[in-house]
């Protein structure tokens, strides 16, 4: 056990609520996890002391203003950004995303192209898709395999060429857990001279995500998901969100990142992002080794990163457990990576689909004993329709965080199990 999981739940209050004394099991987090306590105190802080319009003369917008600089340095730790001005806060990482696209959209020619993939969220195709019709783009798809729901490389390969401008590529998917190799997708799409946008939304909850290293354009999340509040937040390299003409309102400030934070942000959020990498940071402090360098402006980063990796190791032990004993249950499959020795390419999201039960009758089976989990496509679109899911109701997701239990997990698997019809 790479931490004292103890010490981490005691970090959630929300894991001590119950309802007439029967607790609650959260494996909804692909949807939302459970947020913080230094993220709840963030915001209480903000709204109680700072809370102010951005770039006034007086104490509260001044504090405000510093609070909000904070956060874009915290979200430049995490996800290892160049600079905080590469940070762009927004309502979610939908709506940053129609954003981002239609500002990119400018640059396109009728006939350009841009690949999307089977395996992403909605939210990273539509968007696209599009402005690919507002532009007379031409919009190419990657296909999965569908025996393991891994991207069809030699398909991305193929599908990129000379007229490819975008690459839209999910890190892990929110449907089935593969986590993609993104680097070899950046690789080949700089190759060609497009640009790469990826959504990290379900990967920065469970792993360290290094955009230098990945060299990416662009990379997109959401704090919901990674213990925080409900805010989106979009990585852009500095110099293309320079040069790119965002949507926005005259008076406004020009320069990234404020151009394209339009209108007043959730500031709250943004303190609450804040108190989330925070959360984040101590459990590199408590559980890892000792930072290894004297820059204390790169210690927090080493942290992050430490705890990432921790977080990382304890989930492919839930991944094992809840694989191995889904698995067990007749009638039951499970879609995605199954096999024990690749679990370094799955995030702890295990959907399944069970024979006699569509997938909402089985997610109301377990939330009768207060087992939460998600059934449907939840905005996969793409998946459930390649794999011939969408007109059954998708799957049953069981999507753990690393405050889970084993015991949980077990909890899980038996009731499963005793689903009978
Ligand atoms: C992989 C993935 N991308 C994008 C989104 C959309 O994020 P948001 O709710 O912040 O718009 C989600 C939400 O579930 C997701 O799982």
């Amino acid at each position: 056990m790479p931490f004292d999981l103890r010490r981490i739940r005691a970090q959630f209050p929300s894991l001590r609520v119950t309802d007439d004394g029967r607790r609650r099991l959260y494996l909804d987090n692909p949807g939302g996890t459970q947020i913080a306590q230094p993220a709840m105190d963030r915001m209480t802080a903000y709204l109680l002391r700072n809370n102010a319009n951005h770039g006034g003369a007086f104490r509260t917008s001044v504090d405000s203003d510093s609070v909000l600089r904070e956060a874009h340095a915290a979200m430049a730790d995490l996800l290892n950004a160049a600079s905080p001005d590469e940070i762009i806060f927004g309502p979610n990482m939908t709506t940053l995303t129609f954003s981002i696209s239609r500002a990119l959209g400018r640059w396109l020619k009728p006939g350009d192209e841009i690949v999307v993939t089977r395996l992403d969220h909605d939210a990273d195709i539509t968007p696209w898709t599009m402005m690919a019709e507002d532009r007379g783009a031409v919009v190419r798809w990657v296909d999965i395999r569908a025996d393991d729901c891994t991207l069809d490389m030699a398909d991305f390969e193929s599908q990129i060429g000379d007229r490819t401008k975008i690459v839209a590529c999910g890190y892990a998917s929110n449907a089935v857990g593969t986590i993609n190799d993104v680097k070899a997708v950046v690789d080949m799409a700089h190759a060609a001279g497009a640009l790469v946008f990826v959504d990290a939304v379900q990967y920065v909850p469970h792993g360290p995500a290094d955009v230098q290293a990945l060299g990416c354009d662009f990379l997109a999340c959401s704090a919901y998901k990674f213990f925080g509040p409900h805010t989106g937040i979009v990585y852009g390299k500095y110099d293309l969100l320079d040069r790119l003409a965002a949507y926005k309102v005259r008076p406004a400030e020009n320069k990234p990142p404020h151009k394209f934070e339009t209108g007043t942000q959730n500031h709250e959020g943004m303190a609450g992002t804040l108190g989330a990498v925070e959360y984040l940071a101590w459990i590199g402090e408590t559980f890892g080794d000792k930072p290894q360098t004297p820059n204390l402006k790169l210690q927090r980063r080493e942290l992050l990163r430490k705890a990432m990796r921790l977080m990382m190791d304890y989930e492919r032990e839930i991944s094992r457990r809840l694989i191995t004993g889904l698995s067990q249950v007749p009638g039951l499959k499970v879609w995605g990576v199954t096999d024990l020795n690749r679990l370094d390419r799955r995030v702890p999201t295990v959907s399944f689909t069970l024979e006699g039960w569509s997938p909402r009758e089985a997610a109301e089976k377990l939330a009768e004993q207060n087992i939460f989990v998600w059934d449907g496509n939840y905005y996969a679109l793409a998946i459930m329709e390649r794999l011939d899911l969408q007109k059954s109701g998708g799957m049953v997701r069981v999507g753990a965080a690393h405050y889970n239990t084993l015991d949980e997990i077990d909890e899980l698997v038996e009731a499963v199990g005793r689903l009978k019809k």
